[in-house]
């Protein structure tokens, strides 16, 4: 039996697709499919025949439309404090993966779907993505990360306005906001996701982790980034990879790197 019940995974060139499949309810994020992210971003971490992942939804409609509404509508103060914790702790996972990680945005992003996107490195959009917030028309708010990671994208006082009005944006103007990077035709969306994937993976794999960990420095308060970085940079100094790119670049050849 697969360990997946609510996810595809497709290993393609060394790029993991993890699909989240459950198109009926548009893909909506029930307590198994995050138990299941978790799995599969740990695959991530351990597998070495992964080199980077991306993020999709099944069918057209849907990237996620959020947390399973009708599970939320059974949690109490009890349990629903370790029910946003436990999302919490899966995308920061994603978030801190120090090989890429990209959100491929085929349809609605919302709520969870919307907190999923932006625990990814980096989010590309078919045309017709919609984004949005909108957890205040049930009562809530969102949980899985989203008051931090949005206002980090988009600043405060936009993130205060999705939030509190629950309005749903279009893909051309969260790209304007600095939520997406890349707006596609849907047809486009995959091929584009792997076109940036093979970019980075072509380059020092620990270069890559590194400059994912420093950025993610900015956001934590308990860190100097700066300091961060200049340990960061020593680190790569004394790998084979850096004497490896160097001497390629001086020899004028493409370099081979090995990822040490
Ligand atoms: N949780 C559970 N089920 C969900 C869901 C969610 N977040 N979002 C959609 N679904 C289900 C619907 O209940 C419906 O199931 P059914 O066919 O068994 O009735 C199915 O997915 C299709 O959704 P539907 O609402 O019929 O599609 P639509 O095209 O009319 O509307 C949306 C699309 C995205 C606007 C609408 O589904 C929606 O508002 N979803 C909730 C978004 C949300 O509030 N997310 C934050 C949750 S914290």
């Amino acid at each position: 039996m697969s360990l997946y019940e609510n996810l595809l995974l497709n290993l393609e060139n060394g790029v993991l697709i993890i699909t989240i499949n459950r198109a009926d309810k548009l893909n909506a994020l029930n307590i198994e499919t995050i138990r299941e992210i978790k799995a599969a971003i740990q695959q991530v971490y351990d597998d070495s025949a992964v080199k980077g992942a991306i993020f999709t939804g099944a069918g057209e409609k849907a990237f996620v439309a959020g947390a399973d509404i009708s599970e939320i509508s059974e949690l109490s103060d009890v349990n629903a404090r370790s029910f946003a914790e436990r999302g919490q702790e899966v995308f920061s996972m994603i978030e801190r993966c120090t090989k890429p990680v990209i959100a491929a945005v085929n349809g609605f992003a919302l709520g969870g779907g919307c907190e999923l996107a932006m625990a990814c490195h980096m989010r590309v959009a078919s045309e017709g993505a919609r984004f949005g917030q909108p957890e205040v028309n049930l009562g809530l708010i969102p949980g899985y990360g989203g008051t931090q990671r949005l206002t980090q994208l988009i600043g405060k006082g936009k993130a205060m306005e999705l939030m509190m009005t629950a309005d749903m944006i279009g893909a051309n103007e969260a790209k304007a906001l600095g939520l997406v990077n890349h707006v596609v035709p849907a047809v486009e969306l995959m091929p584009k996701c792997m076109e940036i994937m093979n970019k980075i993976v072509s380059k020092a794999p620990l270069a890559i982790g590194l400059v994912i960990d420093c950025v993610n420095a900015v956001y934590d308060k308990d860190e100097n980034g700066y300091q961060t970085e200049a340990n960061s940079f020593a680190r790569c100094c004394s790998s084979q990879d850096f004497i490896e790119g160097t001497n390629a670049f001086l020899e004028k050849r493409k370099p081979v790197f090995k990822g040490a």
